[in-house]
């Protein structure tokens, strides 16, 4: 490519539409295991099981994890409670009444990843916990909204840092979105703070993982001694919702859905 240094833009890596139709393929599997074991989350229930439920089911659609093994990483499943941001490692942990857990998998399927988050309730859960899962989840649409050909990475943001910073919450900045395709994490970053009309300019075949992770306090983070769990620094709840989305001319397609 010559002596200089690819812009940002230059090393996006554009998916044909048959690609998409690929990529959409490995995200609906995502989809439906995300929502077999979201059927299995009530209170007594240990994050571990969960963790084996959607292994079974990768088996089931002759799908790989995309997470186990990834920098070490031990499960197939990230499993984060309450104050846990995000990459909370399944384990013994008993689910309790009350509790919010976020739920994040991707799986590789015909060699295109999928990658999607939700967060859901145990139990019956607080009104303020409920309020944090809706915002964020709308944080989520209000962004993948902004993910048509023309718009820019920072109209993205921006709409995940307006909607939850009207509402008295705030957008993490240590972790971000990211593009997705053949590897699970591609050029560009998405972050869930900005500006509009700044960053990357959006293009069809553009393929990325939006995923707003939103703290009922401040937006700083640390991540516990096992290397891996992010938990809120004033240890208020967290939650996080992803979806894969591909830039379309007719705008966003979300395909990390059923
Ligand atoms: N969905 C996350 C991401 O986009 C989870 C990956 S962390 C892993 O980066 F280690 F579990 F793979
Ligand atoms: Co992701």
């Amino acid at each position: 490519m010559g002596p200089y240094p690819l812009s940002l833009e230059e090393r996006i890596i554009l998916k044909s539409p048959l690609e998409i139709e690929r990529m959409r393929r490995s995200n609906r599997v995502v989809a439906e295991i995300l929502q077999e074991v979201k059927a299995a989350v009530q209170p007594g229930v240990k994050t571990r099981e969960l963790d084996e439920l959607a292994e079974a089911l990768l088996k089931k659609h002759r799908a790989r994890s995309a997470f186990k093994g990834y920098n070490g990483y031990p499960a197939v499943l990230c499993t984060s409670v309450n104050e846990e941001v995000v990459h909370g490692i399944p384990s013994d942990r008993v689910l309790r009444n009350g509790d919010i857990l976020s739920l994040d998998f991707g799986a590789v399927l015909d060699d295109y990843y999928g990658d999607a988050a939700i967060t859901v309730p145990v139990g019956t859960i607080s009104e303020e916990a409920r309020r944090l899962l809706r915002v964020t989840e709308e944080a989520l649409y209000k962004a993948i909204e902004q993910a048509r050909p023309g718009n820019h990475v920072g109209d993205i943001s921006a709409a995940v840092q307006r909607h939850v910073e009207s509402q008295g919450f705030s957008a993490v900045r240590d972790f971000v979105g990211h593009g997705i395709g053949k590897f699970m994490h591609e050029k560009p970053q998405v972050p869930n703070f900005g500006i509009p009309g700044r960053g990357v300019r959006l293009k069809v075949g553009m393929t990325l993982a939006i995923e707003p992770m939103i703290n009922a306090g401040g937006y700083e983070v640390v991540v516990l001694d096992d290397g891996w769990t992010a938990v809120t620094r004033d240890r208020n709840l967290s939650a996080h919702f992803e979806h894969s989305v591909a830039v379309t001319e007719n705008g966003p397609m979300i395909l990390s859905e059923l």
